[in-house]
């Protein structure tokens, strides 16, 4: 994800890419990265869309300790084009949309701390590897992240970050995506989640809800908390279509004379998988 601009830190080029420095992770930082490793992989089989365990394997991210980027976009660029690029921390908007509309994806090298298992506001390498690495490894979504990164650039010019960055956060970062008759996980934010993985399928709290496009660019979410909507795909292929195929100019501006949807909110014309209770925010706000 993307922040506000500013000059790229010292040590990091004018594109904000610094050396991951594989090389300076000591054996703790290293045994952290199996243990969160060890921890998804245990419950997420039955959970998650098989492409994603697919890029596990095809990656060899089961090998032990944090993975090297170079060795890891060597073999990602052979499947798909994409490669991992190491940055600081979070990244200007332009800065992220042109790394991914080149086919390169942006991630934080810095590990978590020991306390910071099951939560951290900042995306670390375990987030960003292993939750958004294995599905470049598929080649539609793969071009749905180039086709984003594309998109974010022409957002820019239409100053509508705000309304694309709707679509990044319930699909890449927290989308559900119909197998068969099953409800599966996709969203980066989920899977690399102990917690979310649990819930966004298994809660009685959150709504789910068939995926629209301009129904989420309306859709405001929540940062600090598990998500009290989340929206299913029927397909990366019809994701990938919808997106490519819709000039998203036009929506913008049609957008910008609507109200926002909350977080919660439900509407008449929207196809509802379930309908949450809300217990979980209710509770958390009271
Ligand atoms: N079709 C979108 C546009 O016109 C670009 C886009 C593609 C955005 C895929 C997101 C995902 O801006
Ligand atoms: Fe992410």
């Amino acid at each position: 994800m993307a922040a506000g601009t500013t000059a790229p830190p010292p040590g990091a080029a004018a594109d904000w890419s610094i050396p991951q420095d594989w090389s300076a992770y000591t054996p703790e930082q290293h045994a952290l990265w199996d243990a969160l490793y060890a921890r998804q992989v245990e419950m997420l089989p039955s959970r998650v869309t098989p492409a994603f365990m697919k890029g596990l394997e095809t990656l060899r991210l089961s090998r032990s300790g944090i993975p090297d980027f170079e060795e890891l976009s060597e073999r990602l660029q052979k499947l798909t084009g994409w490669s991992v690029v190491a940055v600081p921390g979070l990244v200007p908007d332009g800065v992220f949309f042109e790394h991914m509309a080149n086919r390169r994806f942006v991630a934080g090298s810095f590990i978590r701390t020991p306390e910071q298992m099951d939560y951290l506001q900042e995306p670390d390498v375990f987030h960003d590897v292993f939750g958004h690495v294995p599905l470049l490894a598929d080649p539609v979504f793969a071009d749905y992240m180039q086709a984003y990164g594309l998109g974010g650039l022409k957002a820019m010019k239409h100053d509508a970050i705000h309304q694309l960055s709707r679509l990044y956060w319930y699909t890449v970062e927290f989308g559900l995506i119909r197998e068969n008759d099953d409800l599966r996980l996709y969203g980066a934010g989920i899977v690399s989640s102990r917690s979310e993985s649990v819930f966004a399928l298994d809660d009685a709290s959150p709504n789910r809800i068939g995926f629209d496009m301009k129904r989420v660019m309306r859709t405001r979410y929540r940062i600090d908390d598990f998500q009290q909507t989340y929206f299913v795909i029927d397909s990366f292929d019809d994701l990938l279509k919808q997106t490519l195929d819709t000039d998203f100019a036009p929506i913008y501006a049609e957008l910008a004379d609507q109200d926002e949807l909350t977080p919660a909110d439900v509407l008449l014309t929207d196809r509802v998988h379930t309908r949450g209770t809300q217990a979980w925010a209710q509770n958390r706000s009271a």
